[in-house]
């Protein structure tokens, strides 16, 4: 049941929870767009909203290993997938072997293709646990833990890393290295460090030297807003695949227009609607009643911190300035003149007007009478003071 690697090929066996034997698609860790791990954004309705705009690699909130053995119910929650996620991967924090196995064999009882560690969590209660970015500056024991995952694990197991603990501690190219010899299938690469959180714009040439020094499949992340950021990043760094986190959390298209190489500008009804299937999907996972929508109402509004920051940027303008700075790290004045009131709805950044917009897509039955409601809310809601101002993209 240990896993082989071959070229980029994960292994493909798994056990089901019954104790049977499944098969695993061979996982392929090159030439593809993963969404990231992402902590309440990628719950499980988020993601099938990402596979239905063109995602094919989905990934799973960073679960807890020592919570997992203590089969708590809401982290095994966190490793579940659904039937439609044919290659996706479960993330794991850990800094104990048994705790990573453990939750390990439960993601691939549930038909995980892969088993990430986290090794790149900035979170103080997190890493005084000896958990997530610490382990960059523990290389041998990471190499250790790592080992005894391949090891242990049916699955192919992969690694997540930021650059460094900071500045003076830069040490991606130790830390691959270990990670490599320690038998990962594939290496993640936020190319930021963990002091630098969100502040600087990732270091894509960084993440092009790691691709070069290491042999096996490096994921480029960070930063990737746009579809010709994307192939711009992936072309220049020589990164075997490419990982979307806030691009995607702003515009769930973004895996189709990086597929085709071409931008989808939704208008602010079309984009109401692709909310409005979010909603529909945490229905079908919640369910629909009193009980569900008070879970759903946990996540819905929170997304619209994210949605509200989509702006239309064509190529033609932004591509250039794209280069020297990525677009997910600028700020947009938002001084357009004309925008219709359901745009200006969509953009609004204060949490009350998310918590209502999140309760009307909840009740309206389609997207035409969420778009009723929405345009009532919009007539009703007084302008945001400072509108014309800035909108930050950058989280974090
Ligand atoms: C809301 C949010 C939650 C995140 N949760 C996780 C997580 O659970 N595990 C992880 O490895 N990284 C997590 N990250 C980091 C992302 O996976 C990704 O590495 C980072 O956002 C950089 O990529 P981006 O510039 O495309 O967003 C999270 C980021 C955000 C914005």
């Amino acid at each position: 049941m240990v896993g082989r690697r071959e070229g980029s090929f994960g292994n493909m066996a798994g056990v089901d929870s019954r104790g049977a034997l499944q098969q695993h698609a061979p996982m392929e860790f090159r030439g593809r767009v993963f969404l990231a791990p992402l902590t309440k954004g990628g719950n499980l309705p988020f993601r099938r909203l990402c596979l239905a705009h063109g995602c094919d690699v989905t990934m799973g909130e960073m679960a807890y290993g020592y919570q997992v053995v203590k089969r708590s119910k809401s982290e095994l929650a966190l490793l579940r997938k659904h039937p439609e996620e044919t290659c996706f991967g479960a993330q794991v924090a850990a800094s104990r072997p048994a705790d990573a196995i453990a939750a390990g064999l439960a993601a691939a009882e549930r038909g995980a293709s892969f088993v990430d560690l986290n090794c790149g969590c900035p979170i103080h209660d997190v890493v005084k646990r000896g958990m997530g970015a610490v382990l960059l500056q523990r290389p041998a024991q990471l190499g250790k833990l790592v080992a005894e995952m391949v090891k242990g694990l049916p699955v192919p197991v992969t690694v997540k890393i930021r650059l460094g603990w900071s500045a003076d501690e830069r040490n991606e190219g130790e830390v691959g290295k270990a990670v490599e010899q320690a038998g990962a299938a594939a290496l993640c690469v936020h190319g930021r460090t963990r002091e630098q959180r969100y502040s600087r714009a990732a270091d894509w040439d960084a993440i092009a030297r790691l691709a070069a020094e290491l042999t096996i499949p490096v994921i480029g992340n960070g930063d990737l807003l746009t579809w010709y950021e994307t192939h711009d990043r992936w072309q220049r760094s020589g990164v075997a695949s490419v990982m979307v986190g806030r691009g995607a959390l702003v515009k769930p298209w973004i895996f189709r227009e990086i597929a085709e190489k071409q931008a989808w500008e939704p208008d602010a009804s079309e984009r109401l609607a692709v909310y409005h299937d979010l909603a529909q999907k945490m229905k079908v996972h919640f369910r629909d009643d009193a009980k569900g929508r008070e879970r759903a109402m946990r996540f819905l509004p929170w997304h619209f911190e994210f949605f509200c920051r989509y702006r239309p940027l064509s190529a033609e303008r932004w591509v250039a300035a794209s280069r020297e700075h990525p677009l997910l790290q600028t700020r947009f004045p938002d001084d357009e003149p004309d925008l219709g009131l359901l745009e200006r709805l969509l953009r609004d950044p204060r949490p009350e007007v998310h918590e209502r917009l999140a309760a009307i897509l909840w009740e309206a039955p389609e997207p035409a009478a969420a778009e009723a409601q929405a345009l009532e809310l919009a007539a009703a809601m007084p302008p945001v003071a400072g509108d014309a101002g800035e909108t930050a993209t950058a989280h974090g």
